[in-house]
């Protein structure tokens, strides 16, 4: 073992736990060597089949071709509810806890099935079906897990937005993926706050005559804007509806869901994943990584608008039969201890959070964890950002008590499921590594010319092969998902992170190695946040890059050159960070807004973003070489701007 602080897995944790070091090596190996029989077994064990596959993988990431259990039939809907009726029908498969302590509910198997057939009916008599696009811009209830079964059970494909996103960013995905169908709710609820869901789909779908039907949840009892012919109750309609309803047996191979997400360039990409890979690695990854536990409860505190929470909210957990708590509200609400009363209040066993959240709560001192038992925690998770040590060692010590297992779970929306991630009985751990490589994940680091680094190195993380939950392409768009992903290191795929392995042959996430910003563990493109400024007629110019953070790890740092004659004001800087908020959500608010006359570029016009994120941090020793600049001059500019800002 290396110098770095280690935690080893105790002797009775590995005796208890579903693997052990010499199981998960043996499982991991012949996941590589054996890769057609491996996975044959997994999806034996995991997933019920309508009809088997024909042949377990079909791969080619040169040509870009990724196929697993071609030819097998199944239903995501059916594995997460049909098949655990006869066993554990009256198991909670969610509970709820609203925003406001206090209000739960409780919804069995039996119940969120029968929930599901309904809604699932309701989309087909407003002529949904097989491969259509339905987007969901709900709040975190139990309707939008709903939502989403229901779709799968009609071959539907859902695209979830998220709820803070604003609604031009609503209409930009609605348009993307052609949905014509729109799940929503009145409002949500946050902090005691509404949030308008349902008014901000009528402004994202104003002209927008492709979409025939809106379904809205009453969650809060607000009044709504109303059209008759396209708006549906959902309490309405789901009542009147039969509580039957037959799945669609989908091939393997054949669009689950589409989720967009923030690249370096360019507007949001859709990524898409199947049906058989990526419920098989969600199911597996939640049982293994977790060490789910017939019975156990677990809870995944991220939203259902991003990958995380439909992997480990609702496919991981239900294809397992596991209740999952879905919490509608905010970790410091009413108070900094909110976490930890649900977490006494529903018995959580397995909790799922990010760095971010951690860091905030760690801020407010111990005596709000401490106030609460935390008993009944087993095992602690954290995704998003890489986590540093401090915070790691306090979940470890105050939230865990020293005893449970940390699992540092690093994946992508484009990976749909946890890569490289710890096994609680397996893997000795070492605070702000997310150490080895779940089974089939065979992780690569090269350098920027493509060669493939062995032994304790740093560089570009890639992934030599495919894996079941790989995503398939970008909707509509294959080229740029080529370009994206598969071109850059041929035959590889390129994560966009960059990564330190140990000489133990451990992974360290050392961050984005591109234009992509992580900010409180949400994930935004630069290009974006820049398209919003430049909407103001008063921008000539902008270049935006993260800076490092205390709590959100990484804020947004925007450097903005006004057209000739306005003048820099605070107002003026207000109405920015406004539009970009307006433009794409809470979410993208710029923590720094810094005028900048001139912007850093290359006699070529290209702006030098290094300099940009030296400035920001304030590392202005190691700006390194600025002599190709057209105008180096512009560096002293930004600087002394810099100290008056
Ligand atoms: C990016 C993916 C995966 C679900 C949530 C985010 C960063 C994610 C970790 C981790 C260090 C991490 C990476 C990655 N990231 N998990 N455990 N340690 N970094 O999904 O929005 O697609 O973002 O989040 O930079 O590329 P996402």
């Amino acid at each position: 073992m290396s110098a770095e602080k280690t935690y080893p897995v105790p002797e009775q944790t590995a005796a208890n736990a579903l693997l052990n070091r010499e199981q998960y090596e043996q499982m991991y190996r012949r996941s590589l060597e054996d890769p057609e029989n491996f996975w044959a077994e997994q999806a034996d064990a995991f997933l019920s089949w309508f009809k088997r596959w024909d042949k377990v993988q079909n791969n080619d990431l040169a040509k870009g071709q990724i196929r697993w259990f071609e030819g097998g039939k199944l239903n995501v809907s059916y594995n997460c509810l049909d098949r655990h009726l006869d066993t554990h029908g009256d198991r909670h498969a969610i509970i709820w806890e609203a925003d406001e302590p206090g209000t739960t509910r409780h919804i069995t198997y039996r119940e969120l099935h029968e929930a599901v057939c309904r809604l699932a009916n309701v989309l087909k008599d407003r002529g949904v079906g097989k491969g259509d696009r339905v987007s969901i811009y709900m709040p975190m209830i139990p309707e939008a897990v709903v939502a989403m079964l229901a779709c799968t059970r009609i071959g539907a494909v859902h695209s979830i937005v998220f709820g803070g996103f604003s609604p031009h960013a609503l209409r930009d995905r609605i348009e993307d993926a052609d949905c014509r169908t729109v799940i929503t709710a009145d409002e949500g609820l946050r902090s005691g706050k509404p949030v308008p869901l349902k008014e901000n789909v009528e402004k994202a779908i104003d002209g927008l005559d492709s979409v025939h039907t809106v379904v809205t949840v009453k969650h809060t009892g607000n009044d709504v804007t109303w059209h008759p012919e396209r708006d549906v109750w959902y309490h309405e309609a789901t009542a009147a509806a039969s509580a039957e309803c037959a799945c669609e047996e989908m091939d393997a191979e054949d669009p689950l869901f589409i989720l967009y997400t923030s690249g370096s360039t360019g507007k949001p990409k859709g990524v898409l994943h199947t049906t058989g890979g990526y419920l098989l690695q969600a199911s597996m990854t939640f049982k293994y990584v977790f060490d789910y536990h017939d019975g156990e409860v677990y809870w995944c505190t991220a939203d259902v608008g991003w990958v995380t929470g439909h992997s480990y909210i609702v496919y991981g957990p239900l294809s397992n039969g596991a209740t999952s708590l879905v919490f509608e509200g905010v970790p410091t609400y009413p108070d900094a201890g909110r976490f930890w009363q649900v977490i006494d209040d529903h018995q959580v066993n397995i909790f799922y959070t990010a760095p971010t959240a951690i860091r905030s709560l760690m801020g407010q001192g111990e005596d709000l964890v401490k106030k609460y038992s935390r008993s009944s925690l087993r095992i602690l998770g954290t995704v998003g950002e890489p986590i540093n040590p401090e915070a790691w060692e306090w979940y470890y010590r105050v939230v865990g008590d020293e005893r449970c297992r940390i699992v540092d779970t690093w994946w992508q929306t484009e990976t749909g499921a946890i890569m490289i991630s710890a096994l609680p009985g397996a893997v000795d751990l070492k605070p702000g590594s997310a150490t080895l490589p779940f089974f089939g994940v065979e992780p690569q680091l090269v350098d920027n010319d493509g060669n493939v680094l062995e032994g304790a190195t740093e560089g570009n993380l890639c992934i030599n092969r495919a894996w079941p939950s790989m995503m398939r392409t970008i909707y509509g768009d294959h080229e740029r998902f080529m370009n994206t992903y598969l071109t850059t290191y041929k035959g590889k795929y390129f994560t966009g992170d960059g990564a330190r392995r140990d000489e133990d042959g451990y992974y360290w996430i050392t961050g984005r190695v591109d234009d992509v910003l992580n900010v409180s563990g949400h994930r935004m493109g630069t290009a974006e946040i820049e398209s919003a400024l430049v909407l103001h007629e008063s921008v000539a110019e902008a270049a935006v890059v993260g800076y490092p953070h205390d709590v959100k790890g990484q804020g947004i740092y925007c450097y903005v050159t006004l057209v000739n004659g306005v003048e820099p004001s605070d107002d003026l800087q207000a109405e920015l960070a406004g539009l970009v908020r307006k433009e794409i959500g809470p979410i993208a608010k710029p923590d720094v807004i810094q005028w900048a006359p001139g912007l850093p570029k290359t006699r070529s016009g290209k702006i030098m973003r290094r300099i940009l994120r030296k400035v920001a941090t304030n590392e202005l020793d190691s700006l390194g070489d600025t002599s190709t600049l057209a105008d180096p001059s512009v560096v002293d500019e930004l600087i002394s701007n810099r100290a008056n800002r």
